[in-house]
């Protein structure tokens, strides 16, 4: 089963999901990058990984959001995707495009989701003194941050934890928990997986 990798930015979740994918026996092959920033790092990562990167930028108008979102279509088709992971995607998705995938779009989001949802989640865990902090990965719905929760990794918040060391921490955990859930995605019956760190 194809997938396609969506990024805006550095691409680590990407990386991990590609060497995951090449491992023998995972279910799933990476078969696209797509970006929608010409400036994001994770292209020439991609790049040197060998797989195939189309970079669609965006605008903030709505008639070109259609197109942007048209184009993207076009991409998916191209390569026969089947299943979309968004790995600091940055941009928000229409309904009607989420609808072209149902239940095959998901996104890891930097806390323990419903906690937290949109960004700046790591300075917001500090500043209110939480105890423990996290990722999830859940399916991608119109609602932001809202969809099915398929996976958490949860880790604890010392005292002497910053915004760098928790988004460090967080994200070093990233690269395991999005691998694992994606394996399991089209699995019947699943439940969703918890890391306790
Ligand atoms: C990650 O923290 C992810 O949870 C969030 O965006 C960040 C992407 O990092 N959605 P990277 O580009 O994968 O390094």
């Amino acid at each position: 089963m194809k997938v396609a990798i969506f990024i805006s930015g550095a691409g680590s979740n990407m990386v991990a999901l590609i060497n995951s994918m090449k491992e023998p026996n995972y279910p799933y092959e990476p078969a696209l990058v797509i970006s929608d920033k010409l400036e994001a790092l994770g292209i020439d990562k991609a790049k040197k990984l060998n797989i195939p990167v189309i970079i669609i930028e965006s605008y903030i108008n709505s008639h070109i959001n259609c197109n942007f979102e048209e184009q993207i279509f076009k991409a998916l088709e191209l390569y026969k995707i089947e299943v979309i992971c968004l790995a600091g995607f940055m941009r928000i998705l229409t309904a009607n495009f989420i609808s072209k995938f149902p239940g095959k779009i998901i996104n890891i989001h930097p806390s323990l989701l419903p906690s937290l949802k949109g960004t700046n989640t790591h300075q917001r865990a500090i500043d209110m003194r939480l105890d423990f902090h996290g990722a999830t990965v859940h399916e991608v719905t119109e609602n932001l941050d809202s969809g099915k929760i398929l996976g958490q990794i949860s880790i604890p918040v010392y005292s002497d934890d910053t915004r760098q060391s928790l988004e460090s921490k967080v994200r070093a955990q990233e690269h395991i928990l999005y691998p694992r859930v994606l394996s399991d995605l089209l699995r019947p019956n699943k439940l969703p997986i918890q890391i306790i760190v």
